[in-house]
């Protein structure tokens, strides 16, 4: 059981990045209910306002113009008036400036997993166009160009391989309770 929830009141969003596959939404959804503040994730903002897929943009659009919309959103959920929980795409990073603007605007969290780990949870759906050929191989190419950029860009690092979903929340909030000013 939780305590240390009631007494964190968000200063700032508080931001999941990582790589796909890492808890970021259901993480952020649990964040969100216990901390009693709104939820977004970022995928899902792009893919309501394209009235299409992830999957659909990268094919029609290309990866370019996905990660303009990307940053764009990011920037505006990051700034927005009442602070809340932000899932991000696992390449929002490749960002500079989304990269700036998240350490300096908001709480960054990065769930850390091993892409072997990823590879074992990613159900191969079609969902992530990265991920087409050889996934596991993808994963691990990407994971080592995006860790310096995760690093550069978090507050906390909270690793989750093996660690119940409901163990990622608490250790999260325990960072949190120490970094927030208490109600
Ligand atoms: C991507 C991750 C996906 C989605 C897109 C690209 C990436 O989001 O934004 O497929 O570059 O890692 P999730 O991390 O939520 O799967």
């Amino acid at each position: 059981m939780t305590v240390v929830a009631p007494t964190i009141t968000l200063r700032r969003p508080l931001v999941l990045i990582g790589m796909m596959g890492s808890g970021k939404s259901s993480v952020g959804k649990r964040l969100a209910t216990v901390l009693s503040v709104p939820f977004a994730d970022t995928d899902a903002v792009i893919e309501a306002r394209a009235a299409r897929t992830v999957a659909e943009i990268f094919s029609t659009d290309g990866e370019a113009a996905f990660r303009a919309t990307e940053a764009s959103v990011v920037a505006e959920l990051v700034v927005a008036e009442n602070p809340s929980v932000v899932s991000t795409g696992g390449g929002a990073v490749l960002d500079r400036t989304t990269r700036t603007l998240l350490h300096d605007r908001a709480t960054v969290v990065w769930l850390r997993a091993s892409p072997a780990m990823l590879a074992h949870r990613i159900a191969p759906d079609g969902t992530r166009p990265l991920l087409a050929d050889d996934p596991a191989a993808a994963l691990r190419r990407l994971a080592a160009e995006r860790e310096p950029l995760y690093r550069e860009t978090a507050h906390h690092i909270v690793d989750v391989d093996h660690v119940a979903r409901r163990v990622v929340v608490e250790r999260i909030l325990e960072a949190l309770a120490h970094q927030e000013v208490p109600r």
